[in-house]
């Protein structure tokens, strides 16, 4: 690993119910336009106009993404996978693991780095000594999933909760955490 990614930490970004589902037959179980925009708008912000962020996925939610919106555009997409022929050049940037994923992010102008899941990847990701802040936003619904965000309570403290939205009669809120040190 070189000196670079051993120090950029990454950040989380999940939507998930009561229960911590975060998807169903590899797709989001719920429909929230709002909380997409939100994902998109931290996702893509960077504080530098100059830089872009940085989007890590497992390579069942690259698949995931309907075709017509990926690559996820304003943002490097890097998709996880230890398939070493699996090729989606140019539309993102693969790797056989997280530590080289990051070495090979290192190499570029890359502001923020932002795992977006799925299960598999934050299972990992909650538990890595890179682990910044967790973007989580609350559903307040218990849906039918087969897919789970792991359980990070006590690995991070909760630092700011959002007003409640509502949407097609869902009420959810954006929650940011800290991962402790
Ligand atoms: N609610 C949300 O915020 C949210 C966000 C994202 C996804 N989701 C949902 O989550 C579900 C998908 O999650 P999932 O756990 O089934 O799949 P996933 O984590 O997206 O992808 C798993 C795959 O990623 C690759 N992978 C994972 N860790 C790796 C590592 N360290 N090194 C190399 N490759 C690695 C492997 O690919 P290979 O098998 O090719 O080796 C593995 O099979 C879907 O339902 C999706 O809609 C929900």
């Amino acid at each position: 690993m070189t000196e670079q990614s051993a120090h950029h930490t990454f950040d989380l970004v999940v939507a998930c119910d009561l229960n911590r589902g975060i998807g169903l037959k590899n797709g989001l179980p719920w429909r929230l336009p709002g909380d997409m925009k939100h994902f998109r708008d931290l996702t893509v912000t960077t504080v530098n106009p100059k830089l872009q962020n940085a989007v890590l996925m497992g390579r069942k939610t690259w698949e995931s993404i309907p075709l017509k919106f990926r690559p996820l555009p304003g943002r490097v997409n890097m998709v996880l996978t230890r398939n070493s022929d699996y090729n989606i050049n140019p539309d993102a940037t693969v790797a056989g693991s997280l530590e080289s994923a990051m070495e090979n992010l290192a190499e570029l102008e890359i502001e923020n780095y932002f795992i977006i899941g799925g299960a598999h990847l934050y299972e990992q990701a909650v538990h890595h000594p890179s682990c910044n802040l967790l973007y989580l936003t609350e559903i307040q619904e218990k849906f039918e999933c087969d897919a789970f965000f792991p359980s990070f309570e006590n690995l991070f403290t909760l630092i700011s909760t959002s007003k409640t939205h509502q949407e097609h009669g869902l009420d959810y809120c954006y929650k940011k955490y800290q991962r402790n040190r």
